[in-house]
């Protein structure tokens, strides 16, 4: 066979269940997905006039460096149209990062558990993947600072982290910065960073102008701007960092669609904010139910929540989806007996709460 041989340990990342196969699969009606964390307002309008507009032209290749897009983003964040890299999604910044830095053989280090893309794209190139347990359920940086050797070519930091809601704040995200030589590549996910922002969440940009250091950090289209199904997300650095992963980039990679809704949402600040206090206030609603159920959880920088129900967490996700709601059962992630789920519309958090509830009372607890 021509397949080479360490893709034998590469397991495909495996998506939440999409709406239609489970309404498919259960002859369910009524099915609410809140399972990949994405944005229950939908997108802004903005964003769907824009794609009206352009879809006559799509038998037009894209503008396979998202000239306009880069230019607002630049202006934006203050920065200039050269610090940008542009993925069909986040998840192809992080693949294009990996392409350009790592040999096969070289060590990435990952948090565990963690977002599951880093580990499976560093497999992918044959990297050597370095997991360092999380701490109560945060980020150990200190140990991940540790865990860098001679061979070390990339570190990923979700910020904040998936699975978990937590998030390093700037002090220990500066003390982490400090100690890692320019010949790492750090990489910091913000997929979540407009619900996170604010108070102790660190400004991460300003590392990318440091010389002395080998900083991307990646932010998305996906999550509170509502435009997952496009696929756009980018990364900031330095622009020869820049240069470099765009390199490794496939000249067409982010469709026109989506680099004119990226656009127009860039400029609807208010469907940003309306998402934001739609998942603030519905966070603490949440919270107190999962207190009046006796259930723990792990306090979230955004918008999904980590559960811990105490019990066979394959029954209670079971239970839940055979009512229509759709969440993330996380004991492949080694988290036994937990569940996440994301903030959806009030009505649908209310729905997931009553089904959640009634599994709680079904299955024993095995506390
Ligand atoms: C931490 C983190 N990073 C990156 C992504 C990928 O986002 P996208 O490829 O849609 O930009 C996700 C999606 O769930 C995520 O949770």
């Amino acid at each position: 066979m021509p397949w080479k041989k360490h893709l034998n340990d590469v397991t495909p990342y495996k998506p939440g269940k999409p709406i239609e196969e489970v309404k498919r699969e259960l002859g369910l009606e009524d099915v609410i997905k809140l399972a990949s964390n994405e944005n229950p307002l939908g997108c802004s309008p903005g964003a769907i006039e824009a794609i009206k507009k352009a879809v006559p032209d799509i038998n037009r290749y894209p503008d396979g460096g998202c000239h306009y897009l880069r230019q607002d983003l630049a202006a934006k964040l203050g920065l200039s149209p050269e610090n940008f890299v542009f993925g069909n999604g986040s998840d192809e910044v992080i693949v294009l990062a990996l392409h350009a830095a790592v040999d096969p053989g070289d060590e990435v280090i990952v948090a565990d558990p963690t977002f599951a893309v880093y580990s499976i794209a560093s497999k992918v190139k044959n990297a050597k993947v370095i997991k360092v347990p999380l701490k109560d359920f945060k980020y150990d940086l200190e140990a991940m600072a540790e865990a860098v050797t001679g061979r070390t070519k990339a570190v990923f930091i979700a910020n904040p982290d998936n699975p978990t809601g937590s998030y390093a704040n700037s002090g220990e995200l500066d003390a982490f910065i400090e100690k890692m030589p320019k010949r790492v590549l750090v990489f910091l996910d913000e997929a979540y960073y407009e619900f996170a922002r604010g108070g102790d969440y660190p400004e991460s940009l300003k590392y990318i102008d440091r010389e002395d250091r080998t900083v991307v950090v990646a932010r998305t289209f996906s999550k509170a701007y509502g435009l997952a199904g496009l696929r756009i997300g980018y990364g900031v650095a330095r622009p020869e960092i820049a240069d470099f992963l765009n390199r490794v980039r496939e000249p067409f990679n982010v469709n026109s669609l989506a680099q004119v809704a990226a656009k127009a949402a860039l400029d609807d600040e208010d469907f940003v904010s309306r998402s934001r206090q739609l998942v603030d206030s519905e966070k603490e609603k949440i919270y107190k139910a999962l207190k009046d159920l006796g259930v723990e959880y792990i306090p979230s920088r955004t918008n999904f929540i980590l559960i811990n129900t105490g019990r066979d967490s394959s029954r209670i996700f079971e239970h839940v989806l055979s009512k229509g709601v759709i969440i993330r059962e996380m004991s492949p992630w080694g988290l036994k007996g937990f569940i996440r789920m994301n903030i959806g519309l009030p009505e649908e958090n209310d729905r997931f709460l009553q089904v959640f509830k009634e599994a709680l009372a079904s299955i024993p607890s095995e506390k």
